[in-house]
């Protein structure tokens, strides 16, 4: 039986990586799962954000999805690897997970001219190092400087990076990272809430310096992906529906969503 895309986030995050999903594949089916009563993931051990992540793709699993994305950084960065090698075999050998790393990674040493690329990200990510490690596997000769920015989700999930004292954090953490290597002249945000300061980063950053966003590179190696695998695009619904599931309360859901994802929406809450 065909299902819906799962689209799996620590919180609201993801939504960012949902609105470029429909944006280039709109005739599809979503499921969007955030697990908001447990956000946020970039701050967790590895242990769980690996117990978190299965329990979700679990669930969506259950609930008809053939494919999940994992549209967050930090499970994508500390749970995808284990969850490919280790569940999928013995759980559900016929479906798939992917995350957002790989789709960055492939891409971003083509946009560097100097070679030496700059990463955003949360602690957790940092701390995993996959956003290095990926990236020398596509381009062994590129120059990675990672930075953790802790204060940037709750800044943007409590909407406070738009102030003076929220902007004065994303300089901060910008200048640290260009301070650190100063011929980088790409810096990725390699984070699921990040695009919404991407416009304010792009207008503080050096003329020689591109901020890049995920959404979209995601969108369209998942559409490649659907294109070199028949057997998991014939499982995928095509009506064009798109539901949310929440860990926490839906109404809360449905109120914050909009900063992320500009309509509105439904939400129904779950125990994971
Ligand atoms: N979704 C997370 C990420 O992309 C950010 C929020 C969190 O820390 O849970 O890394």
């Amino acid at each position: 039986m065909s299902g819906p895309i799962g689209v799996f986030d620590s919180g609201y995050g993801g939504l960012t990586v949902l609105k470029e999903l429909e944006k280039t594949l709109p005739q599809y089916d979503y499921l969007y799962l955030g697990d908001n009563a447990r956000t946020p993931y970039g701050t967790r051990s590895f242990e769980v954000v690996y117990e978190f992540t299965l329990q979700a793709v679990t669930e969506l699993f259950n609930r008809g999805c053939h494919l999940v994305i994992l549209a967050c950084n930090t499970a994508s960065a500390k749970a995808l690897r284990n969850i490919q090698m280790n569940d999928l075999p013995q759980m559900a050998p016929e479906k798939r997970v992917l995350g957002v790393l790989r789709p960055s990674t492939e891409q971003l040493g083509h946009l560097s001219r100097t070679k030496h690329v700059g990463i955003l990200a949360t602690p957790g990510t940092v701390q995993s190092g996959s956003y290095t490690i990926e990236l020398h596997k596509f381009f062994p000769e590129l120059k990675v400087t990672e930075h953790a920015c802790p204060m940037w989700v709750p800044l943007i999930e409590n909407n406070r990076h738009d102030s003076f004292a929220g902007q004065l954090f994303l300089k901060e953490d910008l200048d640290s990272l260009l301070n650190e290597d100063p011929q980088i002249d790409t810096v990725a945000l390699a984070c699921t809430h990040y695009p919404l300061v991407k416009d304010y980063l792009t207008s503080i950053a050096p003329k020689n310096v591109q901020i890049i966003g995920q959404g979209e590179i995601v969108a369209n190696s998942l559409k490649e992906y659907l294109d070199r695998h028949p057997d998991i695009e014939n499982k995928c619904l095509k009506n064009g529906n798109i539901s949310f599931l929440t860990t926490e309360s839906a109404t809360i859901f449905e109120e914050k969503a909009s900063t992320f994802y500009d309509r509105e929406i439904k939400a129904e809450k779950i125990k994971l």
